[in-house]
């Protein structure tokens, strides 16, 4: 079944109508990319943004991270693949997609249409793989910048993940860097590691125009009586509310060593989240399980921040970014 609507018209005015309404510019810019306002649909959690067209106005978003995209299309992991706990999930999809060139194909020509940056997260089990679907991205229109998903496990060395070891983010990013030509690069880091600010700044020294903190966090979710897992693939990522303290830390410690932007996410709900994540240094947020409460929730928080501003007297959101007292 498809549930891909007719795009709507792109209104080219939008950005700057919205910007400034109500008085309050909620515009926001992450290195060479500007966003009309601070809200990303984060991977995985928000499709390919197109299947989402008959329930949301994709042109008031800031911005659609599209789901992860492998070279070749993967089937993802046995069910079941997600479940609920208290205040958050976990999942273990796997990975599924459509396939790099599929996405460019069928998804990307109606996506970029709309008037909100579209980011391509990307990923790979070798250093090649990532760099094949950068390939094929170079050759499309359309796209913002580049995600890159380094929480994957490198079969080149034994399955360890690029994230975990500053030497491999060192090495993907950089080959990224070189495949991406003039497009910025956006390095999404995995939360489980003993110094964010370590895998941070290599990211940062191998050429990322920002990091975006974070993925999930590698969880297990047991049913007690038959001692089984609950998902089938036995560990998955938790997400969700759950995990939004933690991840505000890690945002808050990498940029007291990082020049490049950081955009943050985990758990957000609230106009409230999103000013606690600027406020730890974020210049941009993303938006992933509130999207399983209500598929709107994206589109509703543009609405709220801005709302949220104007009760605080704040006319500029971007003022919010890296504005701790501590
Ligand atoms: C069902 C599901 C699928 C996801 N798929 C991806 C993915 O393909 N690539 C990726 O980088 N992150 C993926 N994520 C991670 C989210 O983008 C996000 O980093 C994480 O869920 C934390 O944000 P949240 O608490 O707002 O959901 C996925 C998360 C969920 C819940």
């Amino acid at each position: 079944m498809s549930f891909t609507a007719p795009a709507q018209p792109k209104r080219p005015a939008l950005s700057q109508r919205r910007a400034v309404a109500g008085g309050i510019d909620l515009r926001v810019s992450i290195g060479s990319v500007s966003l009309k306002n601070p809200i990303i649909a984060a991977s995985g959690t928000f499709a390919y943004g197109v299947e989402f067209a008959h329930l949301v106005d994709l042109n008031r978003l800031g911005g659609i991270v599209v789901k992860g995209l492998s070279a070749q299309p993967m089937v993802g992991n046995p069910a079941p693949r997600m479940c609920e706990t208290v205040g958050g999930m976990v999942n273990a999809i796997g990975l599924q997609n459509i396939g790099v060139r599929a996405f460019v194909a069928e998804k990307l020509p109606a996506l970029r249409r709309y008037d909100t940056a579209v980011i391509a997260n990307v990923f790979g089990h070798s250093i090649s793989e990532y760099v094949e679907v950068i390939g094929v991205l170079e050759d499309a229109e359309g796209l913002a910048a580049y995600e890159l998903n380094i929480s994957c496990p490198n079969v080149e060395r034994g399955g360890i993940e690029y994230s975990s070891d500053p030497a491999q983010i060192a090495e993907v990013v950089g080959a990224a860097r070189k495949a991406a030509g003039r497009r910025p690069l956006w390095v999404k880091l995995s939360p489980s590691v003993g110094i964010i600010g370590i895998t941070a700044k290599a990211a940062e020294d191998a050429g990322a125009d920002a990091v975006v903190i974070a993925n999930t966090y590698p969880a297990l979710c047991l049913d007690s009586r038959n001692r089984r897992s609950l998902l089938g693939s036995t560990t998955g990522g938790l997400s969700g509310p759950a995990i939004r303290p933690i991840t505000i830390r890690l945002v808050y410690d990498a940029s007291r060593v990082l020049r490049i932007p950081i955009i943050g996410l985990g758990g957000i709900e609230s106009p409230a989240d999103v000013a606690e994540y600027m406020v730890a240094g974020a210049s941009a947020v993303e938006v992933g399980t509130a999207h399983f409460v209500d598929p709107q929730a994206s589109e509703k928080l543009v609405i709220s921040v801005e709302k949220w501003c104007q009760d605080e007297n704040l006319l500029e959101i971007s003022k919010l970014t890296g504005s701790i007292k501590a």
